[in-house]
């Protein structure tokens, strides 16, 4: 497997990946003093999402909604067709999951997750199981809110965070036929494929393991869905890693993986850098079955919660998922940043997969039990001594099960965003500075506690407080080494 760093040479040698855009809108950012930090953090209970972005510098949170939009994109929101209904700007949109996700039918919904809620409000039943490759939270929260469960069939190369399997994200074959006899067919509405899988480090699966699921999942008559949110990534992925499909198009690679399920649904935020979401399918009877929902919860069918703008920005933002150039630039940045950290001794996720860079907290930070959250405390600790804001992604992003026991993630893990054609390489060097500096003032980082836990999603709005003065400490060893520098 060799992922090009960027087909371009450099006479120097140098491998850096080089920016095939240009920036015309800029937006001024602000590295706020250490002290300010602490105090940020305070307020919002030492979690990165209740942070203000007028006290962050870099925002590696997510790429949800942030990835750079382009000038196309741009032009086409001014030409939106505001109607309540039949508005052309969703016939546009249409015709762009036709052609590029080889979909028929399409129903618009406010972002991805509103899209699980359907397909799990119209399919899932008490005592359903779906059988995925691995969860994602909102996925599983809609899940278990309609009475079902989840089972997650990964290959054991998928937790192993030093790994070099190419395609962690595959599904287990066996695991799933395992699953389906234990479980009886009837009570598996679905099983579901997430491209680029998010929570394991934005790894992909093969088309040939895509292909094993379909085959299995027609074996028993059970439906494939596909969570495409990340999907261009996937794509671009098998390209690079899976030979058959080395010198395809990226189009043929996507619709061989949209054809291979019967329901396709996508966070729109991320698939085309646009906000909104979708629900498509080819099944006529499938789409009729969910669609009494959409007006109900999402809005009329032709624009379902989404403002016909961003409709317009959608559909062009979904052509451009086939442009090699805009789909490598946030892979190979990735690839960039894991290989720099890993070759100075960071424990990352390896291969570099999509989204962002996976810093293994369970390592960094292995003097503090899972009990107090090492990847929230680390999320804490790398925006106090940089300013730059990544993701706790392991127990506090975790729900609890149904006695109300706290279960620990597989993997503790820091994520550090990239989102596309964002950042400049000399911020991404930063990035690489600043987490070299706190891998080896480590031992100063300390554990955290719930103050406030809600009890959905708690990630998001929880509060927590450190279990004794390390901030203090991490911030005095910071003036030692960095005097007056931000
Ligand atoms: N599926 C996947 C694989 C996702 O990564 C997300 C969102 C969703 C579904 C839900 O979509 O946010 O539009 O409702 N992921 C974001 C993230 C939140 O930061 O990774 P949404």
């Amino acid at each position: 497997m060799s992922q090009r760093t960027g087909n371009i040479k450099f006479y120097s040698g140098e491998q850096i990946p080089l920016e095939l855009h240009k920036a015309r809108i800029v937006q001024k950012l602000h590295l706020v003093p250490i002290e300010r930090r602490l105090q940020a953090l305070r307020e919002g209970g030492f979690n990165t999402f209740k942070l203000d972005t007028k006290d962050v510098f870099l925002d590696m949170l997510t790429d949800s909604g942030t990835n750079a939009m382009s000038d196309n994109q741009l032009g086409a929101m001014m030409v939106a067709d505001d109607a309540y209904a039949g508005s052309q700007s969703f016939v546009r949109y249409q015709k762009a999951v036709k052609e590029v996700l080889g979909k028929e039918y399409l129903l618009p919904v406010h972002q991805g997750r509103a899209a699980e809620n359907i397909i799990s409000k119209t399919y899932v039943k008490k005592g359903s199981i779906v059988p995925m490759n691995y969860h994602f939270t909102t996925a599983m929260a809609h899940i278990t809110q309609y009475g079902g469960q989840i089972e997650e069939l990964l290959y054991d190369e998928a937790y192993e965070i030093s790994g070099k399997h190419p395609f962690k994200g595959n599904m287990n074959l066996e695991k799933l036929r395992e699953c389906i006899e234990k479980n009886g067919k009837e009570n598996i509405p679905y099983i579901r494929m997430e491209a680029s899988t998010n929570l394991i480090g934005g790894q992909p699966f093969s088309i040939e393991n895509l292909r094993g699921v379909r085959k299995i999942a027609d074996e028993y008559g059970i439906r494939l869905v596909l969570d495409a949110s990340l999907l261009g990534e996937n794509a671009w992925l098998v390209k690079q890693r899976e030979s058959e499909f080395s010198n395809s198009s990226m189009k043929e690679i996507i619709q061989t993986m949209t054809g291979l399920a019967d329901i396709v649904y996508f966070s729109a935020r991320k698939l085309s850098s646009a906000k909104g979401g979708g629900i498509c399918t080819n099944d006529q009877k499938v789409f009729k079955e969910m669609e009494p929902l959409i007006p109900l919860f999402e809005g009329f069918l032709t624009y379902g919660g989404i403002s016909v703008r961003e409709v317009e920005a959608i559909a062009v933002g979904l052509y451009e998922t086939l442009d090699e150039d805009m789909i490598r630039q946030s892979p190979e940045f990735i690839e960039y940043l894991v290989n720099s950290l890993e070759e100075k001794g960071v424990p990352v996720v390896t291969p570099a997969g999509v989204l962002g860079c996976h810093v293994d907290a369970m390592r960094v930070c292995s003097h503090i039990p899972q009990t107090e959250y090492p990847a929230g405390a680390l999320a804490a600790a790398f925006y106090l001594i940089s300013g730059i804001r990544g993701m706790e992604r392991g127990s506090v992003s975790n729900q609890r099960d149904e006695e109300g026991n706290e279960t620990y993630a597989d993997m503790e893990l820091l994520r550090l965003a990239v989102p596309r054609r964002v950042f400049t390489l000399s911020q991404i060097k930063f990035v690489i500075d600043r987490m070299v500096w706190l891998f080896e003032n480590r031992e100063l980082i300390g554990g955290l506690r719930f103050v406030y836990e809600p009890p959905v999603l708690r990630f998001f709005m929880g509060e927590l407080e450190p279990i004794n003065d390390w901030p203090e400490k991490l911030l005095a060893k910071f003036k030692e080494d960095f005097g007056e520098s931000l």
